[in-house]
């Protein structure tokens, strides 16, 4: 039942996501390396350009010392953009995937954006952590991951969307 709330309220956040601006934008140049890794965060959706962010500022406000955790925060989602799926489309695979799916080779995609955003970081030299989280944030905490920072970045994944922020972005 957490989960499908969880699952809903993170709906509500990809329909009402909405640009990140200057300061944020400088915000992730600062967290991520220019080429490959700058151009992929930034070609995600707007939705999970946000999540990432989130994410990030999350486990920056409890560690901000660890920019490798900040980084595995950042990227985790990268691979979704593989998938090439809007809100409705995501939704149907989140429902697939609950049936026995995936059923279409997006569906697939979406399913395997894990795996998918790891090898990619992997060939972009990203960190080791970096690389595990996105493989395994669906999943079990791997051997790399301390329990301490697997409990951290879990935590990060599921922050939602302040509302502060989300008033703000309907005026836009
Ligand atoms: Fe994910
Ligand atoms: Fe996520």
């Amino acid at each position: 039942m957490a989960r499908w709330l969880h699952l809903v309220g993170r709906f509500f956040d990809v329909v009402f996501a909405y640009p990140l601006d200057d300061d944020e934008r400088r915000r992730v140049s600062e967290l991520l390396r220019p080429g490959p890794e700058f151009e992929a965060f930034m070609a995600q959706p707007v939705a999970d350009q946000r999540h990432g962010l989130e994410a990030a500022e999350t486990v920056a406000a409890a560690a901000p010392d660890r920019l490798d955790l900040q980084r595995a925060a950042l990227l985790h989602d990268v691979g979704k953009r593989h998938s090439g799926l809007g809100v409705v489309g995501r939704v149907l695979a989140t429902v697939a995937a609950g049936l026995g799916g995936p059923w279409t080779r997006r569906q697939r995609r979406y399913q395997d954006h894990g795996a998918l955003g790891a090898a990619e970081l992997e060939a972009w030299g990203a960190e080791p952590i970096v690389v595990a989280y996105a493989r395994h944030h669906h999943g079990t905490r791997p051997d790399e991951v301390a329990p301490g920072d697997w409990a951290l970045l879990e935590r990060a994944d599921r922050a939602r969307i302040p509302r502060r922020r989300r008033v703000r972005a309907s005026s836009r």
